[in-house]
């Protein structure tokens, strides 16, 4: 048995939003947002276009490309689904409905679970892994969308120039399926390994303050809306020591080297921390697949964005091993190894 990824899709805002865009209206510069981070522009929703409806364009997307491979309708696809799992910093709505329940409706997806993740930029992965085991514990389960959808252009601050210049709005999604693929030996495929860790202790240093139950937002109080604030420093230091980390224990727990993996795909933060890692590491720069510079970091969505893109573009072959490692808001840090 395997847990294989048969079909990805994305969905990107029409809207771009250059450096030089934004230092019309921030006290900032192309050069230095390029040089501290590696981003050159970023894509943002129209008003009026929710997370969900990413998702959904993105759910689609991945539909469709299986559809073709399969022969079966779109509909009947989204009828197989057992379960959807969505992981966003930037929901539909804080706490309830799920953004995955909206998704699951639109999508006609009748028989599928559906639930959010709130584990920020490390959403894909560790929704990645919860979903494997739902359809890994029931067999009667065969089917997953997993989507990292973001409208994180709502929830920062743009005054602030230290934060709203990172940020981008997109969506990704994945169709898993339970095969009858061997797990062993040298036709093995799918998620081979995930590593999910947490460390609480900076849960503060990276947040979305007020709105919850510890903060309720007042409307007309002197506090702004609710919006992303961060300890950059703090956090770029943290996601660092997260991937070298992640990127060992996976390496040492299937017992290859780095050799082995034909590509590594970052979550897209910063392309400094992927370059720092890399070098702590000696890893060629090479490896590492980086899309940042179009699209900025979409947080949840940054991973599956960049499996689609790799995937279409015919830059993922079967049988290779590939690597996701990512880190984020929690503070949550992982990684998958999947054979594609
Ligand atoms: N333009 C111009 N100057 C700026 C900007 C800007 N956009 N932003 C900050 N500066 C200034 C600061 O004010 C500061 O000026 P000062 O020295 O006069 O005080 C100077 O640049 C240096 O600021 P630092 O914050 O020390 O800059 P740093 O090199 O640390 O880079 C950054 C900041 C890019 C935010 C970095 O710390 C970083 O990438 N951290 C990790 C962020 C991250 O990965 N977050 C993930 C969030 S994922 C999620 O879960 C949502």
């Amino acid at each position: 048995m395997a847990i294989e990824i048969i079909a990805t899709g994305r969905a990107i805002p029409a809207k771009r939003l250059t450096n030089d865009d934004l230092a019309n209206r921030l006290d900032t510069t192309d050069e230095w947002i390029r040089s501290h981070t590696g981003i050159g522009a970023r894509y943002v929703a129209e008003e009026g276009v929710a997370a969900s409806d990413l998702a959904l364009e993105a759910a689609r997307n991945a539909l469709a490309m299986a559809a073709e491979q399969t022969g079966t309708a779109v509909e009947t696809l989204a009828q197989s689904l057992d379960v959807i799992i969505l992981g966003s910093t930037s929901p539909d709505y804080y706490g309830v409905p799920a953004t995955a329940c909206i998704v699951q409706d639109k999508l006609g997806a009748k028989n599928a679970a559906a639930m959010d993740i709130t584990a920020a930029c490390t959403g894909f992965i560790y929704g990645l892994e919860v979903a494997a085991g739902l359809l890994t514990v029931d067999r009667s389960r065969k089917r997953a969308l997993v989507i990292g959808a973001e409208v994180l252009s709502r929830i920062v601050d743009w005054n602030d120039r230290g934060t709203a210049v990172l940020f981008g709005d997109g969506a990704g999604a994945v169709l898993i399926e339970r095969t009858e693929t061997p797990s062993e030996g040298k036709n093995r495929r799918g998620v081979l390994r995930t590593i999910l860790r947490a460390d609480g202790s900076g849960a503060e240093r990276l947040r979305i303050k007020q709105g919850g139950s510890r903060y309720p937002y007042q409307s007309g109080g002197a506090e702004s809306p609710p919006h992303v604030e961060m300890d950059g420093r703090m956090v770029y230091n943290f996601a660092v020591k997260a991937i070298t980390g992640t990127i060992e224990k996976l390496l040492t727990q299937e017992n290859i080297t780095i050799n082995d993996v034909a590509r590594i795909i970052p979550h897209q933060a910063n392309a400094r921390i992927i370059q720092a890692a890399g070098k702590r590491l000696g890893i060629p720069e090479s490896k590492f697949f980086l899309n940042i510079e179009e699209y900025a970091n979409t947080s949840a969505a940054s991973i599956p964005i960049a499996l689609d893109e790799l995937n279409r573009t015919g830059r993922l072959k079967q049988g290779d091993l590939i690597m996701t490692v990512g880190f984020g808001g929690g503070l949550t840090y992982g990684g998958n190894l999947i054979i594609w």
